[in-house]
């Protein structure tokens, strides 16, 4: 037996994929990795060195259901440095990866059969997160016209009655693009009108190249943020998150927390106290310029192989590319150009329903070295 819900909870295509690249790696094929969501680099050293003396000082047993307070006060002392908001930290709540936060914030939010808007294409596990508390995701397709994401017009045309809460990501998975400020204030102006709620990802937030960096909490305290250790501290297996609530929600996230998390990984909260110090700080900023170098040399010369790239990604390690001009099957395309040339890449159908077999992603986790192979790798398959 197993429940109704399960019916609508679908795979991530790209796990099949990457178990695929892993066996004709065994098989000792070389594959380049352009399809992994996470950074390549180690998690920075003073971190590793900081979970080693928790785990030492016997650091190895139950947390607050919301975290540490060092960490907390840590996390709301970096808003302060990096933005100038004043937050309180009785308004972070740490948790088990920014996924945590997400099961807290629909769970407190959504009541059964009411929806939760987001753009598509989207990261896939948020219509999954409001399906677990018996929503409705209502996502709705987007283009290139407002840059991959959901605009405060398209937020007021799509509004239905049942609609609790509206779902951004900046920058966004798979597209990388961002949301400006003054366009952001208009959302949060048109949910908060309407009686909804805003919550913003923001777990891409210290990967942003060119433009000016942000946060929400700039606009208003009368929002949800997610955000993360897992991509910008390179600790995606230490399965740290952490979400600053409005106040009055905040009694009910801990009640919850304590429930179903009972904390988040206590070495791992320890661990993350060095992510604030300057050693740390320098060798992030470090990784961001590498980021930031391989997207300047993957974006045009993916354009150059025919894939339709018409905003310039600002943000995370992704390029979301239309191939139409190459294949009208990416499924397909994905696993022939595995099959025959080693390079895997991740189909568009992982991220929604809009123009799927159209699209496709390219992570640039992977050295610049590796990323230059992987395109005369893909070219040469597009030319047979
Ligand atoms: C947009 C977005 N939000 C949330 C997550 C969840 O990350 P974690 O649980 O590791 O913090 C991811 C991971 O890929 C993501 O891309």
């Amino acid at each position: 037996m197993i429940a109704d819900r399960m019916g609508s909870i679908r795979p991530f295509y790209v796990m099949e994929l990457l178990a695929r690249a892993r066996a004709l790696e065994s098989a000792g094929r070389s594959i380049i990795h352009m399809e992994v969501g996470e950074p390549d680099f180690e998690t920075p050293k003073p971190i590793i060195e900081a979970g080693k003396r928790a785990l030492d000082e016997g650091h190895t047993h139950y947390t607050p259901a919301v975290g540490i307070p060092e960490l907390r006060a840590a996390i709301g002392s970096d808003y302060r440095r990096r933005y100038g908001v004043q937050l309180d930290p009785s308004r972070v709540l740490v948790t088990p990866g920014s996924s945590g936060a997400l099961q807290l914030v629909m769970s407190i939010l959504v009541n059964p059969g009411e929806a939760v808007m987001m753009a598509d294409p989207g990261y896939p596990c948020n219509r999954h997160f409001v399906r677990l508390v018996s929503g409705v995701p209502v996502t709705v397709p987007v283009g290139p016209e407002t840059g991959y994401q959901l605009t405060a017009e398209i937020i007021a045309r799509e509004w239905r009655e049942n609609m609790r809460a509206v779902m951004v990501a900046s920058p966004s998975n798979p597209t990388g693009t961002l949301i400006r400020h003054a366009e952001l204030e208009k959302i949060h102006r048109v949910v908060n009108e309407r009686g909804g709620m805003l919550i913003v990802d923001e777990i891409y937030q210290g990967l942003v190249y060119g433009a000016e960096p942000f946060t929400a909490l700039q606009i208003t305290d009368d929002l949800f943020i997610i955000n993360s250790f897992s991509k910008y501290y390179g600790m995606t297996g230490w399965r740290l998150g952490w979400m600053i609530a409005p106040e009055r929600h905040i009694a009910a996230a801990d009640r919850l927390a304590q429930n179903i998390f009972l904390s988040a990984p206590t070495p791992a909260q320890y661990a993350a106290l060095a992510a604030f110090g300057e050693e740390t700080q320098s060798i992030v900023e470090q990784r961001r310029e590498a980021f930031r170098d391989r997207r300047d040399y993957l974006l045009p010369a993916l354009r150059g192989l025919g894939f339709e790239i018409p905003v310039e990604p600002e943000g995370a390690f992704y390029l979301y590319a239309n191939c139409r001009k190459i294949t009208q099957d990416s499924f397909a395309f994905a696993h022939e150009l595995l099959e025959a040339e080693g390079v895997a890449i991740t189909p568009g159908r992982d991220f929604g329903d809009n123009l799927p077999e159209q699209h496709v992603r390219f992570a640039y986790t992977t050295s610049m070295e590796k990323l230059a192979e992987g395109v005369a790798r893909i070219a040469r398959f597009i030319d047979r």
